[in-house]
């Protein structure tokens, strides 16, 4: 048998926007996806026993094994061939905008690779599950796949031209608490990027300048992070959601879920990833706003992850 897994993600700055170049900031969180692998003389099977919202796992079974005839494709083995009892589970909820998709993606990569005893590199692991992901985004930036293979919090940025994009580590002095509200809402992100895309294409007098505020954005949120300037990071999430509503990539439970996390005190709140449901974030340094902000949320019905970003690499 073999074993893997991948970090759950939260993008702090730049979602969308990562897809057309400019740059993004992604944390990996503490909670993983676990995967466990076994050859089978069988088609391949998913035991999917990961928590969260309701539906998740049956609305996306049909990219979920797209997505691992991919990864096989990917990595020389033959889809039609190999048969898998693949089984999931671990920390991180199936919410979408976790980054659910790319942190499966990794771990049933590696616990493939441990399986067949193939000896891939992280770069290469990241491969196999950018290719996964094409399956559940159409045309992902990459981001999700990176922060579940490597962990740690990142600058990205996408390289148009197809050659390797930029990844580097941002330093930060300590931990930070965040928390993660889910609408419930299980989103489609092949849909949501290809709105935005179809948008820009059509007005671009109008998207334009918002895709120049996203790249200046992240630029700030790097320099704020490094000197450890939380309050500052907090206004840049809420221009950043701001800019998130402008692409119309927003819905009426994110922006409840962003506004009474910051009636309740949170530094700073944005909707994180795909959008049109999923999951939103907020900056809630310390244990105590964390949980006066988690606990409105859970109060108005929504679940909640109360987490960290910054944590240093498993
Ligand atoms: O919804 P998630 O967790 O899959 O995040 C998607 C992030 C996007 O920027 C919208 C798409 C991408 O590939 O970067």
């Amino acid at each position: 048998m073999g074993k893997g897994s991948g970090f759950g993600k939260v993008i702090l700055f730049g979602e969308h926007f990562v897809v057309h170049g400019i740059p993004g900031i992604v944390s990996a969180i503490d909670s993983t996806t676990n995967s466990e692998v076994k050859r089978t003389d069988k088609i391949i099977e998913v035991h999917d026993e990961r928590g969260g919202s309701k539906g998740y796992a049956e609305e996306k079974k049909f990219q979920q094994l797209e997505s691992i005839n991919r990864m096989l494709e990917k990595m020389n083995l033959s889809p039609e061939n190999t048969g898998l009892n693949i089984w999931l589970g671990g920390s991180l909820p199936g919410f979408s905008g976790l980054g659910a998709s790319a942190a499966s993606s990794v771990a049933i990569a590696r616990a493939i690779a441990e399986e067949f005893n193939l000896s891939f590199s992280d770069q290469e692991i990241n491969e196999i599950a950018y290719e996964a992901e094409k399956a559940y985004a159409g045309n992902p930036s990459g981001i999700d796949n990176t922060a579940a293979t490597f962990g740690g919090l990142l600058w990205f940025k996408k390289n148009l031209v197809g050659g390797p994009n930029i990844i580097e580590e941002i330093s930060i002095k300590k931990p930070v608490e965040i928390i993660i509200g889910s609408t419930g809402i299980v989103a489609n992100t092949k849909a949501m990027v290809k709105g935005v895309a179809d948008r820009k294409k059509a007005n671009p007098e109008q998207y334009d300048p918002l895709f120049e505020n996203a790249e200046e954005l992240a630029t700030e949120a790097r320099k704020s992070i490094q000197q450890y300037d939380l309050k500052k990071i907090g206004e840049l999430m809420d221009i950043n959601h701001r800019l998130l509503r402008e692409i119309n990539v927003s819905c009426k439970e994110l922006d409840f879920l962003v506004d009474i996390s910051k009636e309740q005190g949170a530094y700073g709140a944005k909707l994180t990833g795909g959008g049109g449901g999923g999951c939103m974030t907020a900056l809630t340094p310390g244990k105590e706003l964390q949980e006066k902000v988690a606990k409105k949320i859970e109060k108005e019905g929504f679940q909640v992850l109360r987490t960290k970003i910054g944590v240093k690499r498993i």
